[in-house]
């Protein structure tokens, strides 16, 4: 998978920090060291690095935010690094962890220095298995070596749900319970945070943390030599479904969709796009719109984390729509009745659209639904469901009205895009194997009721 624009990715897998240092590792946490802690986020600022997490949120602001915060109210400012990577269509998060951990780690050691954040929280699903295991281990390194830093850096490992990617459920599993969204945001109230010591916490993606060493090491104006003005450097995307090249690909941000999609990967007869489940559908009309965060915005559509899910014009409209409200009604966690029970009944009507027995009330019955989903929403999750309700019923409302009318079966043949693991030698995409069995609760269909691993949220 290495391409021109690699910054991140390395040619071939780092597999010591001796490698890593001789590939010009280590010199962004020297620099950043030598530097007072205000001028390493100044140099943060000044290379306009936006969080690759999902949001594009403005790396530099969130550190000077949470300090200002820390002063004026107290308590402990902490640091998560978000490893949780459960946006289908994603995968880019592993395959840095895998192939250059150091690099990350290095990230964390930075950020400490600059926000002054006593301790680090890397959150990191317990399945993931290879890329724990490698964390865990250059972890070891770094902290042998003596990294400033390095020895206030700990892993903890979570459970196989959406949520504990969302960086409030982040912090209750940090703290020992299941991934439930907090009504307060960690930068408000973070770790072990009490009514009177707000203790904020600065939660970043893992591919944040990693730019944050290269900008250190190389400097703000090459970082924006790649990418636009709005949304500089590069970032890795993830594409997979109706392709002939899946894969993970870092390009400048800027670089126009098609290319990632059609050049890169390989699309042909596209017929639907999603990035995410957080975002409207991308339709072939806006394959030219540059991946850069304003201008996704304004097309209507968003980047996300920068998964692509493909799907061509062999596919049905509501088999695609079907298998990715399931997954949102599935993983609500239903401290919001609108959310649970309108994701829940946004996907009883799709399923029965699939089955052909659905009539066009039940099309006004899900609009209806995506309307109120949001409904004193505690985190962003139902947003989504409304986004590609919405969107979806809007550009493909012919063929849904058809399929409603037509009373046929549609095929329903499509696998939830979770991905487990992406072979680069072969290209072979791997999902979840077992999400088909995965129930409201969170158990799974084959197993005890209410299954969740609670031992996951307890190894430490
Ligand atoms: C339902 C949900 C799931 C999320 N999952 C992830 C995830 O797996 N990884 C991630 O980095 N951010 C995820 N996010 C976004 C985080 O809440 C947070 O915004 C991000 O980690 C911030 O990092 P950044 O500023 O570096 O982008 C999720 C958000 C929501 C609402
Ligand atoms: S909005 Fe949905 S997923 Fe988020 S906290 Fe409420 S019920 Fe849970």
């Amino acid at each position: 998978m290495p391409h021109d624009a690699d910054r991140l990715l390395p040619a071939a897998p780092v597999t010591s920090l001796d490698d890593h240092l001789a590939a010009g590792g280590g010199v962004g946490l020297e620099r950043a060291l030598s530097l007072p802690p205000e001028e390493v986020t100044t140099l943060i600022d000044t290379a306009g690095l936006r969080g690759r997490g999902g949001a594009g949120f403005p790396t530099a602001r969130k550190w000077r935010g949470v300090q200002q915060t820390a002063a004026e109210a107290g308590g402990v400012l902490t640091l998560v690094a978000n490893a949780a990577e459960g946006e289908p269509g994603t995968y880019k998060d592993r395959v840095l962890i895998e192939q250059e951990p150091y690099a990350f780690l290095e990230g964390i050691c930075i950020a400490l220095h600059a926000t002054g954040a006593q301790t680090a929280h890397i959150g990191i699903k317990e399945k993931f298995t290879g890329p724990v295991t490698r964390l865990r281990a250059a972890l070891n390194e770094i902290t042998a070596a003596g990294w400033p830093g390095a020895d206030r850096i700990s892993i903890t490992t979570g459970p196989d749900a959406y949520l504990f990617g969302e960086e409030s459920a982040m912090l209750e599993v940090i703290e020992g319970n299941l991934p439930m969204p907090r009504i307060v945001k960690p930068f408000e109230a973070g770790l072990h945070a009490t009514t009177t010591v707000p203790n904020p916490t600065i939660v970043n993606n893992v591919e944040t943390l990693t730019h944050v060493t290269s900008i250190l090491a190389h400097g703000a104006d090459w970082f924006r030599q790649a990418g636009t003005e709005v949304s500089p450097g590069t970032m890795v995307f993830t594409v997979v479904g109706d392709v002939a090249s899946p894969g993970v690909y870092e390009l400048a941000l800027g670089t126009p969709l098609r290319t990632l999609l059609e050049d890169i990967a390989g699309a042909r007869d596209l017929k639907a796009v999603y990035s995410g489940v957080s975002n409207a559908v991308i339709t072939p009309a806006l394959l030219d719109t540059p991946l850069c965060f304003d201008a996704m915005r304004e097309a209507g559509v968003g980047m996300g984390s920068g998964g692509f899910i493909v799907y061509d014009a062999s596919r049905h409209i509501v088999d695609v729509l079907s298998v990715l409200v399931n997954f949102l009604a599935v993983e609500s966690c239903g401290q919001c009745n609108a959310c649970k029970l309108g994701n829940g009944a946004m996907a009883d009507l799709l399923a029965r659209v699939q089955r052909g027995e659905a009539e066009q009330t039940d099309l006004e019955a899900l609009l209806r639904w995506s309307q109120s989903v949001t409904d004193q929403n505690r985190c962003y999750l139902p947003v989504g469901s409304q986004l590609l309700v919405g969107s979806t019923a809007a550009a493909f409302v012919d063929e849904l009205v058809a399929t409603v009318a037509s009373g046929s079966p549609t095929p329903a043949d499509l696998p939830t895009p979770l991905i487990e693991a992406i072979d680069e030698d072969t290209g072979e995409v791997r999902y979840h194997p077992r999400y088909h069995l995965k129930q409201s609760d969170w158990s799974y269909a084959d197993e005890e009721p209410g299954a969740l691993r609670l031992e996951a949220l307890r190894e430490r």
